[in-house]
């Protein structure tokens, strides 16, 4: 018995002490960005390719399985044919994230142009950026190997949240004080202050500053279009 609780607490020490180790190695092993983060935080296991592509705020803090890469070519070492010499695309990337934006955890920002994170951003675990697409041109060919296309920045505004397993695609802007429910697809930009969701998202809800609630989106529209009559008549 006594055995049996001396082995626990002898357990639960060394849990804490790789849970420190590891937060130490992931503070020590940072690399260097564009600019000098204060108090910043990305746990491990990560990957980040380019760093000095990116430029942080301060307490930014990502959970483990982030994924941070600035494409300055392509193909990539594994996207590379193996006997074919695929045309070459250089780009000339960047990524902003701002003060206090958060992640829970795998959250992949991957750049070919700008990918722009405003400040006090709030990121469920899976959320996937990328301005770029994989070229699908040639259903003969691996798409692997087919040229980047459809490149356009996406622009997270301050304030968003942005909920589990979402994917935005390149081009799209993120309004500000945005949400985006769990599982969507944005596949057009978000205005200010609007719920959306599904995919691919759709605004559902609008903020309405006179009552200082969410209202639904359908009646906001019905109310603009009964003004616009009003208006005509
Ligand atoms: C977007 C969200 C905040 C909306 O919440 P809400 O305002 O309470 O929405 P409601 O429950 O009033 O739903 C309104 C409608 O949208 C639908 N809806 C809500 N969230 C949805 C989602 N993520 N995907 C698809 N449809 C959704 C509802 O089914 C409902 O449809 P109906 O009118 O046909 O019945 C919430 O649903 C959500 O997805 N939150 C993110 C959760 C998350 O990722 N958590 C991780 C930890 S941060």
């Amino acid at each position: 018995m006594i055995l049996r609780r001396l082995l626990k607490r002898a357990t639960v020490r060394l849990g804490i002490l790789i849970y420190q180790a590891n937060n130490k190695i992931a503070r020590e092993t940072l690399p260097e960005f564009g600019n000098t983060p204060r108090n910043l935080r990305i746990d491990l296991p990560r990957r980040i390719v380019n760093p000095e592509r990116m430029f942080l705020g301060d307490d930014v803090r990502l959970g483990p399985g982030s994924l941070l890469v600035a494409i300055t070519h392509y193909p990539t070492p594994p996207m590379q044919h193996p006997e074919k010499n695929q045309v070459k695309q250089e780009f000339n990337p960047r990524i902003v994230i701002g003060h206090r934006v958060t992640a829970t955890s795998n959250l992949t920002v991957a750049a070919v142009s700008e990918i722009a994170i405003e400040d006090d951003v709030m990121f469920a675990s899976n959320v996937n950026l990328t301005d770029g697409l994989h070229g699908y041109e040639n259903a003969n060919e691996p798409y692997k190997y087919q040229k980047m296309f459809r490149i356009a920045p996406i622009r997270i505004k301050r304030g968003c949240w942005i909920g589990q397993n979402v994917v935005i695609l390149p081009g799209v802007t993120i309004g500000e004080y945005a949400i985006v429910g769990a599982n969507s697809v944005v596949t057009k930009s978000i205005p200010d202050r609007c719920i959306a969701v599904g995919a691919p998202a759709r605004v559902i809800k609008k903020w309405d500053d006179t009552t200082q609630s969410w209202v639904p989106a359908a009646e906001t529209e019905t109310k603009q279009g009964a003004s616009a009559g009003i208006a005509r008549a």
